[in-house]
């Protein structure tokens, strides 16, 4: 069975990162045109800089949690793409190998002047010349609103191709990962979705499963068997 995996910030709550929509979520205490956008970067890269340096502190420190692990093993029995909107590397670090990430990560850094990329110090900031072309211009290899999200090529065809699509804690408000179960419902694949609550497109889903990501994905895994 081929199964392609959509995560989103609720598969790593558990861990203890902030999601983005919630009330307590770090669009709540951020403003997006403050911190996540091209404009915002060009403005004032020193608090950009900062929000992510301290967003990727937070993820260092986390753990992956069940839910991750689950991924990671069901990798070993099934054909599974896994394709995350998040910018941690709990996936990664749960024993996960080629995840896609479709909005950046906090772990790389990229040059805006010659589109180098290379693994981001824990600290970045505005001054610091590029390794490759010395330009003061790095920033977070991260996905901002208004940008292309990366490697959606690969994605679509993973999503025509599955035999099942599963989206964990997303909230369906963010395209153009909002629109993949419609898309791989479309092309032939029963869409599930797990979240703890209710999402912006729960209607493209031919099942849900609700509760928490840590107990509801191990048991999905568990599920499906060998
Ligand atoms: N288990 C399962 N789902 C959970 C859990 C949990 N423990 N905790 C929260 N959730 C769900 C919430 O109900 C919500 O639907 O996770 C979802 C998180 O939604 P968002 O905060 O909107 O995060 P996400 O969908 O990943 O955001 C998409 O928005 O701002 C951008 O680039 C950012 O990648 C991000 C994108």
């Amino acid at each position: 069975m081929r199964i392609a995996v959509l995560t989103g910030a609720g598969i790593s709550a558990e861990s203890g990162l902030a999601t983005f929509r919630a009330g307590d979520g770090l669009w709540e205490r951020h403003r997006v045109e403050d911190v996540a956008t091209p404009e915002a970067f060009a403005r004032d890269p020193a608090l950009v800089h900062r929000f992510y340096n301290a967003r990727r502190a937070k993820a260092a420190d986390a753990r992956p949690n069940a839910a991750h692990r689950a991924l990671a093993a069901l990798a070993s029995r099934h054909d599974l793409v896994l394709i995350t909107q998040n910018v941690d590397d709990l996936h990664e670090r749960a024993g996960s190998r080629s995840v896609i990430h479709i909005h950046g990560s906090l772990t790389r850094a990229l040059c805006a002047a010659c589109a180098h990329r290379w693994d981001a110090p824990a600290v970045m900031s505005a001054g610091d010349p590029c390794p490759a072309c010395a330009a003061r211009a790095i920033r977070p290899d991260i996905v901002w609103f208004g940008e292309m999200p990366h490697h959606m090529e690969i994605v679509w065809e993973a999503l025509a191709a599955a035999d099942l699509f599963v989206a964990i804690g997303t909230s369906g408000n963010v395209y153009p990962a909002a629109g993949f179960a419609q898309h791989a419902g479309r092309c032939g694949a029963e869409c599930i979705e797990m979240n703890i609550d209710d999402s912006a497109n729960a209607r493209d889903f031919d099942r849900r499963i609700l509760g928490p990501a840590s107990q509801t994905v191990p048991d999905w895994v568990a599920s499906l068997g060998a």
